[in-house]
């Protein structure tokens, strides 16, 4: 579904934006009767109000306060989005209002809808992009969290690893990038033993897809997860936790969401994307608690738990990323549970060591609205990950630190001088501005804007 704004034409309605502090000062512009209707209705400029006026008469929203605004980003665009179905066109941007930037791409992610399997949608509103807009680059960044957003809800009996790899093709035809993937059997004698091990019991086959993009500047890797379900293997989730598990490629659907970001902004980088798609699954020939096996970069792993496979397809992936030797390396995927329990569901811890680009993502974030939050290699936890008879443990007992014990397992395959690795939940449990219930993206915003000063270090 695009996500667009409307063309300006002389009969979209206007909008009103009104603040807390002195509604009246836009009132008191209205006619009598839409006054009259303004108080009948109780409006009165809070954040997120909105209000339809009679006979065509156009809308009031709600801006709050600043410090409001704050505390709910994205509310006006949101509320613009719920007015019924018609055109409509800021009427009053007021200097020291709400940001014109903020507003807009609030409206346009909040306009979302996953409507694959609907066979009917009513009718929505749409907007004219406010003064001083850039229009074309807040649509870029809407389709491409669409597109992240999609990929996660698509249930995964239509979003398998064979799925996944054909919406790596979609996108990549687009912008012109290439597409490469090594699959089943070949995974084996290319030396990605755990990406086939994980993947290895599902009717469809695993493999690993790698996109390329971009000629010139610095070379910039992405991992995702791309877990299309996990079931936990062997160690079987129950029912409860296995419920949201189409979404355990959401790692992969935000790095292909900020890949689309990068490549339709023509950003000046060597983009490489790779994901280890496949189905943690159950079968005859399923992986098993207790056995070992060598990774691609030689270190072993002992099996404990089947149900932490994510970070096993990775360790192939990062390290076959490492041996081109990229400037920087980023890394997400819906990792653990212990990163929701952290954090909670809006926020997604990253590690990295690089202090430079911690701060830039930071600021990032917070301009953007796209909250993330550092969390440490704390160093003395990697005997957490080493069981003794193996190099490596990939499921430590003890409950102790599950995000960073994790993150700490994939640094031993990253092997490269910048590395960053996002623990995404990729899920809005409930409806909230700019994220509607369902897959979200996580951190690619923020991401996508610190990029340009990230990658000039
Ligand atoms: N995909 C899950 C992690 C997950 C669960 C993310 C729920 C978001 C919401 C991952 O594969 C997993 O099962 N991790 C285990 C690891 C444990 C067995 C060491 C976990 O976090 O419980
Ligand atoms: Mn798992
Ligand atoms: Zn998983």
């Amino acid at each position: 579904m695009a996500l667009t704004f409307a063309e300006d034409s002389a009969d979209a309605l206007p909008i009103y934006l009104v603040g807390s502090e002195a509604p009246e000062t836009v009132l008191a512009g209205l006619s009598e009767e839409q006054g009259e209707w303004a108080e009948f209705n109780g409006f009165n400029g809070q954040l997120g109000q909105a209000l339809a006026l009679p006979n065509r008469g156009g809308a009031l929203v709600g801006t709050g306060t600043p410090e409001a605004r704050i505390r709910k980003r994205f509310a006006v665009g949101a509320a613009i989005s719920g007015l019924p179905g018609a055109t409509y066109k800021i009427a009053n941007p007021a200097p020291e209002g709400p940001d014109a930037d903020e507003i807009a791409l609030g409206f346009l992610l909040s306009c979302y809808r996953f409507d694959r399997y609907r066979s009917q949608s009513a009718a929505k509103a749409k907007l004219v992009a406010p003064d001083g807009v850039d229009a074309s680059s807040l649509e870029t960044i809407a389709a491409s969290e669409s597109l992240t957003r999609d990929l996660i809800n698509t249930p995964a009996e239509d979003m398998g690893p064979d799925a996944l790899e054909e919406a790596v093709r979609t996108l990549a035809r687009e912008f012109g990038a290439d597409v490469s993937a090594v699959e089943g059997d070949d995974l084996k004698d290319q030396n990605f033993p755990l990406i086939h091990t994980v993947g290895r019991a599902a009717a469809k086959a695993p493999r690993l897809i790698e996109m390329t993009w971009g000629m010139k500047g610095p070379a910039l890797t992405l991992v995702g997860k791309g877990v299309c379900f996990d079931t936990g293997g062997l160690n079987l989730k129950p029912g409860a936790s296995m419920g949201l598990m189409k979404k355990d490629m959401g790692g992969a659907a935000n790095v292909l969401g900020l890949a689309r970001m990068i490549m339709a902004s023509g950003m000046t980088c060597r983009l490489r994307v790779l994901i280890p798609a496949v189905e943690n699954n159950v079968s005859g020939n399923a992986f098993r608690p207790g056995d070992i096996y060598t990774a691609r970069n030689g270190l072993t792993v002992e099996i404990n738990n089947t149900d932490a496979e994510g970070r096993l397809v990775l360790a192939d992936a990062l390290a076959y990323g490492s041996e081109a030797k990229p400037d920087l390396m980023i890394c997400m995927a819906t990792l653990t549970g212990a990163a929701r329990v952290a954090v909670g569901p809006d926020i997604a811890p990253f590690f990295t060591d690089d202090d430079p680009f911690a701060s830039a993502l930071a600021a990032a974030s917070s301009q953007v609205a796209d909250p993330v939050w550092r969390l440490p290699f704390h160093e003395p936890y990697e005997a957490m990950i080493e069981p003794g008879i193996a190099d490596l443990d990939n499921a430590p007992s003890g409950g102790m630190a599950g995000s960073i014990t994790a993150a700490l397992f994939l640094r031993r395959f990253a092997d490269v001088g910048r590395f960053a690795h996002f623990d995404v939940y990729g899920w809005q449990r409930a409806n909230a501005p700019a994220r509607p219930k369902g897959g979200v993206g996580q951190g690619i915003r923020a991401l996508f804007h610190a990029l340009p000063e990230v990658l000039s270090k």
